[in-house]
């Protein structure tokens, strides 16, 4: 009897510190590197880049041919999960499409978040529904195959977060990459 009351016990303990770790928003797997860029790739889409995504040289608008694609992308931080990347280019400009993983984020910035705070809120990119309710943005680029400084408002902190993502162009057709 009293060892079942210590095993209850013992199993309360750990529910509690369970429960715990949750409300924090951490489990002892949890990544560190929730503030400010500290690493590169790590992504399933990184990694479907493969080994020449490094040597791709950076690619503007001018350089691809107009349309959609869908592309991988890579980002800073594994607390900015882009799920579908699709990119829309038009004469001398390009968007980039995302759908993140979850609705952590209602706001974008294209540059820092220090920047964004300097900005007036007009210029921040929404967050738009798709037709199942996941949260996408459409960000201005400048070029593909290299960082791109993104801010993201996170809703439970109320607060930017810096990321650094990389749209590759390893997944768009030879044929479009041809020039215009
Ligand atoms: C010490 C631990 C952790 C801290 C401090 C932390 C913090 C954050 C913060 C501040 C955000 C921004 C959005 C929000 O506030 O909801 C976020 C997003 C997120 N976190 Fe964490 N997190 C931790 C652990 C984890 C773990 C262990 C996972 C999953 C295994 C995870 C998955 C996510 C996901 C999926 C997002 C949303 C990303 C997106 O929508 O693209 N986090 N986290």
């Amino acid at each position: 009897m009293k060892a079942l009351k210590k095993s209850l016990l013992i199993f309360l303990a750990i529910g509690l510190l369970l429960t715990f770790a949750a409300l924090a928003g951490c489990t002892p797997a949890a990544p560190t590197d929730d503030g400010a860029a500290a690493q590169s790739g790590g992504s399933a889409e990184a990694d479907a880049a493969g080994d020449g995504a490094e040597a791709a040289q950076p690619l503007t608008a001018s350089q691809i041919a107009d349309g959609s694609y869908e592309i991988n992308t890579t980002s800073s931080s594994s607390m900015f999960r882009i799920v579908k990347c699709v990119l829309n280019v038009a004469g001398d400009t390009m968007t980039a499409t995302m759908t993140l993983s979850s609705d952590g984020y209602d706001k974008l910035y294209a540059g820092t978040g220090e920047e964004a705070l300097a900005d007036s809120a007009g210029n921040c990119i929404p967050a738009v529904l798709d037709s199942e309710g996941a949260y996408t943005f459409t960000l201005p680029l400048q070029a593909l195959n290299t960082d791109t400084d993104c801010a993201a408002w996170s809703v439970r902190k109320q607060k930017w977060y810096d990321r650094v993502l990389v749209f590759l162009s390893d997944a768009i057709p030879e044929d479009a990459l041809q020039g215009k």
